[in-house]
């Protein structure tokens, strides 16, 4: 197979999956399954600027980036409208529910620790939680946590996370969005909860390690979720099914990593099984600059770009954001040059992205998180992490 059809293979199943995962209501996986089929799209443009597809690609890629606004937005699930070009039709529309071997997450993300910027700590936390108890169970004797926490403001780093575990371990990994358990598995929520956590621990007795990923926890295990059906039994089958991985498993490599925005929605009798409990916070000003850098790394830049500058000027934008600013610049240079009939001219190559670019994209959006909420975090962070 040549490089770019490679690519583009690459970049339909990553879409495949994605769309699979947002009909099954897994936002978060989702989001970051859209986002590696845009890379590649884009990749793909850039390495090919003549090749006859590219229109249709950039088209594609601008509609998944459309999809992960209204994922990022959206309080109650859409149903996708867009299809790789090769996608299966949709099946699941009559049925609404999703079975739980849908859950396992067959495309691995595949994202690496070095596209997750900064998080050092947090990075470190979970290898020690996580990956290196799998490599070497004989130097824990005194066991390990099975129960991990990430938790901070949204577009952060969380999801992305817990791809990085996924991709790191060859583990059998259980994706699921808290949110669509209720919705998606009406009335078998219940049975569903031990059917995945039962396959958890299958894979684990035969020798592979297994990871489920609660994503967005706080919308079931709240305490503020509404009782309409069942809740509060899906949520004690949670309960007992996690002390029976902290208590009997032992041995086992089967850990839960729940993610959440808002951690002082969780009951205690929920925090207190995620035995780490760790923040994912906002960039810092070195950490901006890092992530400008890398989602800068395959474009052309002008001269006048000053990536620092970036840094300082997006103060408070979360990681999600400053990949949405640059992406978008490059999406508004490469539709210029097709409308501008530029792109006919095989020759031609967009121009390069000024300060100005950038400038007018970041007047146009504020930060998505609110001081007030950051000194939520590092309240809640300072009353449970010692807990
Ligand atoms: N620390 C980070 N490093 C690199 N990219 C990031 C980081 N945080 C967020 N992003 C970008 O934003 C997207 C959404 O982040 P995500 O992990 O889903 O946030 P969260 O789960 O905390 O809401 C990611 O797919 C990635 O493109
Ligand atoms: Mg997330």
């Amino acid at each position: 197979m040549s490089a770019s059809q490679e690519l583009e293979k690459a970049a339909t199943n990553y879409a495949l999956e994605a769309v699979r995962l947002d009909k099954q209501g897994s936002k978060g996986m989702a989001i970051t399954m859209y986002q590696k089929a845009i890379e590649s799209l884009l990749k793909l443009v850039q390495l090919y600027p003549e090749y006859s597809l590219n229109k249709v690609y950039i088209q594609r890629a601008i509609a998944y980036q459309e999809r992960i606004k209204a994922l990022q937005g959206a309080v109650a699930p859409i149903q996708p409208q867009i299809e790789p070009s090769n996608g299966e039709e949709a099946k699941s529309l009559e049925g609404e529910k999703s079975s739980y071997e849908e859950l396992i997450l067959t495309e691995k993300p595949d994202v690496k620790w070095e596209e997750v910027v900064g998080l050092d700590s947090a990075k470190k936390a979970v290898k020690e939680a996580i990956v290196y108890p799998v490599q070497r169970p004989d130097l824990f004797p005194l066991g390990w946590p099975r129960g991990i926490l990430l938790f901070g403001p949204p577009g952060c780093g969380k999801t992305l996370l817990a791809a990085a575990v996924a991709t790191e371990i060859d583990a059998t990994f259980i994706s699921i969005d808290a949110a669509s358990i209720m919705s998606k598995w009406l009335g078998e929520a219940e049975q569903n909860v031990s059917k995945l956590f039962n396959s958890a621990r299958k894979s684990a007795t035969e020798g592979r390690p297994s990871i489920v990923f609660i994503d967005e926890l706080d919308s079931l295990m709240g305490r503020h979720s509404n009782e309409v059906g069942g809740e509060v039994r899906v949520r004690n089958q949670y309960l007992k099914e996690m002390d029976g991985i902290i208590d009997k498993g032992k041995k086992l490599h089967v850990y839960v990593i729940g993610a959440t925005n808002k951690p002082w929605d969780l009951d205690w009798a929920f925090i207190r099984r995620f035995q780490k409990r760790i923040l994912v916070p906002l960039p810092d000003h070195h950490t901006r600059f890092m992530m400008f850098k890398l989602y800068t790394s395959n474009l052309l830049l002008g001269s006048n770009v000053d990536l620092h500058e970036l840094a300082r000027l997006s103060e408070g934008f979360s990681g999600s954001d400053i990949r949405d600013v640059c992406q978008s610049a490059q999406l508004k240079l490469i539709g210029e040059f097709f409308e501008t009939g530029q792109a006919s001219n095989k020759q031609a190559k967009p121009r390069a992205i000024t300060m100005d670019d950038f400038r007018q994209i970041l007047e146009e959006r504020k930060p998505s998180v609110s001081m007030d909420m950051l000194a939520l975090y590092n309240r809640w962070f300072e009353a449970f992490k010692a807990l």
